[in-house]
């Protein structure tokens, strides 16, 4: 078969499951990740003939991709924020949006020392990112699941940065001392939401990292201001990512914590995605 008969099975089998945008990335991704073919080179030898050990592993990676495995698993990694990051069914894939809520963080602050939280840390992708840019800060990581940890273990060794985890239940921790910056991106999508989502998030993505439920969908953000009278300093910040389903639910909780302030802020879809709050 060559590479070009490959690309159109492989676009039929796919289009049921992906936008035709999805496939013609994912072709991308399984040239270069498999037989470390760039797009370039596939348009200039259309007619490459794949050999056998070449077509047994990107039809394996199709399989994969078929049944709907998302393929940062498939690799295991994926990029945020131009950082590299290992991933696995343990951790829920960081998404583009959350580069939002670490840029803003970043242009916010550039204070030389501060002390941070990032609760319901997962990959580490946040906490990690922002000890990269702020080498000085001292970051601390809180996440229930211990097989997460150990990702996150292994994120900020490959990036080369030291992070304090906590591996504990954010319902039944606040064992620390007062923070400069809280930050969390926790489950935040109602089950009730579950129908309108996609099979690679509903089969393969971790559920507790995900949804909330229908009757107390800000658990986890009335945890978080609960957490903030004692472990927050005056004048210090929280920034969520939040479901912009919930942005005036939200809102309305937090007048009962008398912050000093909130600031909303749009994702690059241009949909409410984050919100700063001041103690
Ligand atoms: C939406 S994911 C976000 C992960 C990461 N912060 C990111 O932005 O990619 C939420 C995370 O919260 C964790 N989590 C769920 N319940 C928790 C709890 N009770 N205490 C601490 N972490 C929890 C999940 O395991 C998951 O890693």
């Amino acid at each position: 078969m060559t590479i070009s008969e490959f690309n159109s099975k492989f676009s039929s089998d796919l289009t049921d499951l992906y936008s035709l945008q999805e496939v013609s990335s994912l072709f991308k991704i399984v040239l270069e990740e498999v037989l470390s073919f760039n797009i370039t080179k596939f348009y200039l030898n259309p007619d490459y003939t794949l050999t056998k050990i070449e077509l047994k592993k990107i039809n394996k990676f199709t399989d994969e991709l078929k049944k709907g495995r998302p393929y940062q698993y498939i690799v295991g990694e994926t990029k945020f924020c131009n950082y590299k990051f290992y991933v696995n069914d343990s951790v829920m894939i960081p998404r583009v949006e959350t580069e939002g809520l670490v840029d803003w963080i970043l242009n916010d602050n550039n204070n030389s020392k501060a002390t941070v939280i990032d609760l319901c840390s997962g990959s580490g992708c946040i906490a990690i990112t922002i000890k990269i840019k702020r080498k000085k800060w001292d970051i601390f990581a809180l996440e229930k699941s211990k097989k997460a940890i150990n990702i996150a273990k292994r994120n900020s060794s490959r990036n080369l940065v030291n992070i304090n985890y906590v591996n504990a239940d954010i319902f039944s921790w606040d064992n620390c001392d007062e923070v400069d910056i809280i930050i969390s991106n926790p489950p935040y999508i109602a089950e009730s939401q579950k129908k309108f989502m996609k099979i690679n998030v509903l089969k393969f993505e971790p559920e507790k990292s995900i949804f909330v439920p229908d009757d107390n969908p800000l658990i986890f953000y009335k945890r978080i201001f609960d957490f903030s009278k004692s472990k927050l300093k005056a004048g210090g910040l929280i920034y969520f990512e939040i479901n912009p389903k919930f942005k005036n639910q939200l809102i309305s909780l937090s007048n009962e914590y008398h912050f000093s302030s909130y600031e909303l802020k749009k994702d690059i879809f241009k949909r409410n995605r984050y919100i700063k709050f001041q103690k």
